[in-house]
């Protein structure tokens, strides 16, 4: 479906010749792939428009197409997984199934990854660090010294630094003056002490300083740059793992900040992204709609011509979905860890399934929920979680279900295990809802990121998708990288 909708723009750009048609052109590419994903995000959104504690109570998996599940249930583990990670499809599947493939595959847009670095870090900087994060800083270190090298750029500005690590590295490495930005003062002093006691050389180099960031921000960035380095040089913004509106607001502060000629950022948390509205409906969904998403004019005007109200299906869950782990995670997965990922899915809809029915909600009395342990039988699942939750009388609670107010745990937990006794075969639908899932989340993230690549474009921005990391040991894997002519 992309090949299609590719070769029709190069048909049209080659009759036309002229380069005003063909930005028209690349305009209404995006214009049909926003609108395809629109289409696909619609009619997919009961794989991931509600919790999935609610899985019972909200009644989805009676929505799961029969065809579909026929097909897949009857699926060996190899080969469950390898439809959802390599998307494998057989000739005799309905055609509404193969089509949901087909379009999962088009909608995501995101580059493959290429070049990983698979060195060592220097001893200092392994030390209290995970895997994941050493790959991580390595990695996106690599790619931010060849892009600067290309425009000699010898400072770096770090958009959410955290406790520094890429900034300690980037000049450990590779020589950079770099200023690290954050809002929180506690993490400044942390980071600031870790500096004093790991890379005491570094302290004229690597300087950091406390700031709100804002789309307003260039202006002060480019004071505390003077004031810290006392020199107005061409600067490269980065970011590792900005999170919700961050990211939003370091593309902003690149285009309308002079001296910053590059942009490299990796952004995580969609669904921390500020929400502008949120109203409730006459169905229990609550519609929201957010500041920064939908970012393009594009996807904005393609939304408005279209008769999709987004607050009903591009909400919290939906940026949640595209923040999730990758497909890839189900890469060779044991039988033994799909069936303790579903037990402990469905085991959790049960419970809420038993506090909706009966007029409570359940109060997390602890930090975790439900310890992983408790996952091999349900008997001890209830009981640790009976410990761990207070299921307390909703508000305005009438009497349902016969289940009295003053029900001990005892009686709570023989009615628990009893009503899951009437769900404990839906194991196998519940793999196969996540597997889906898992299927739509690359097409959500590369929607997110296309939105953001396409506003870029608009302010004439020049902006590419790179894949920095192995998915596997770390799902927000793309920079938005971006040189300035
Ligand atoms: C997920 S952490 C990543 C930290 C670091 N870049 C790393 O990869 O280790 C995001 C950081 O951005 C900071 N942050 C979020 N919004 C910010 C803002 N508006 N201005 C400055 N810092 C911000 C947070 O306090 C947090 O430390």
């Amino acid at each position: 479906m992309a090949d299609a909708v590719e070769n029709k723009s190069w048909q049209d750009s080659a009759a036309s010749g002229g380069t005003f048609r063909m930005a028209r052109v690349t305009k209404n590419v995006r214009a049909i792939y926003f609108l395809d994903a629109l289409k696909l995000f619609h009619e997919t959104q009961w794989l991931y428009n509600i919790p999935v504690t609610d899985l019972l109570t909200s009644g989805v998996l009676d929505l799961f197409p029969k065809k579909w599940l026929h097909a897949l249930q009857i699926l060996e583990n190899e080969e469950l997984n390898d439809f959802v990670v390599s998307k494998r499809i057989k000739p005799e599947w309905s055609e509404t199934l193969k089509l949901f493939v087909e379009k999962c595959r088009y909608i995501d847009q995101l580059p493959t990854i290429n070049n990983i670095v698979e060195a060592k870090l220097p001893k200092s900087f392994q030390i209290g660090l995970s895997c994941k994060k050493q790959h991580e800083i390595m990695n996106l270190a690599h790619l931010i010294h060849m892009q600067c090298t290309s425009q000699n750029i010898k400072v770096i500005v770090d958009l959410g630094a955290g406790l520094g690590y890429i900034c300690q590295l980037l000049h450990n490495l590779y020589g950079y003056k770099v200023l690290g930005l954050e809002k929180n003062q506690a993490i400044i002093n942390n980071a600031q002490d870790r500096q004093a006691k790991m890379y005491p050389n570094s302290l004229a180099h690597v300087r950091y300083s406390c700031c709100n960031l804002t789309c307003a921000s260039a202006e002060t960035i480019e004071t505390i740059l003077y004031n810290e380095f006392e020199e107005k040089s061409d600067v490269c913004l980065i970011g590792l793992h900005a999170c919700g509106d961050l990211s939003i607001d370091a593309i902003k502060i690149f285009y309308k900040m002079q001296v910053a000629r590059i942009f490299i950022m990796v952004s995580c948390c969609y669904h921390k992204l500020s929400i502008s509205i949120s109203m409730q409906t006459d169905s229990l969904i609550k519609k929201q709609y957010f500041n920064n998403f939908p970012l393009s004019n594009c996807l904005k005007t393609v939304i408005n011509n279209s008769d999709f109200d987004t607050g009903f299906f591009l909400r919290q869950p939906f940026l949640r979905l595209a923040c999730q782990e990758p497909a890839d995670r189900w890469c060779n997965m044991s039988v033994k860890t799909h069936n303790e990922h579903s037990f402990y899915v469905l085991a959790r809809a049960v419970l809420q399934l038993y506090a909706a029915e009966n007029g409570f909600s359940l109060m997390k009395q602890t930090q975790k929920g439900t310890r992983k342990s408790q996952c091999l039988n349900f008997e001890s699942y209830v009981k640790d979680s009976l410990n761990r939750y207070i299921l307390q009388p909703s508000k305005g609670r009438k009497e349902q279900g016969n289940i009295d107010v003053q029900s001990t745990p005892d009686i709570h937990e023989k009615n628990i295990v009893k009503l899951w006794k009437s769900h404990c075969d839906k194991l196998k639908i519940v793999e196969i809802y996540s597997g889906l899932q898992l299927m739509l989340q690359a097409a959500a993230e590369s929607f997110i990121l296309q939105d953001r690549l396409c506003w870029m474009e608009e302010q004439g921005l020049k902006a590419t998708i790179i894949p920095v990391m192995n998915k596997h040991l770390s799902p927000r894997s793309y920079a938005i990288v971006s040189q300035k002519r």
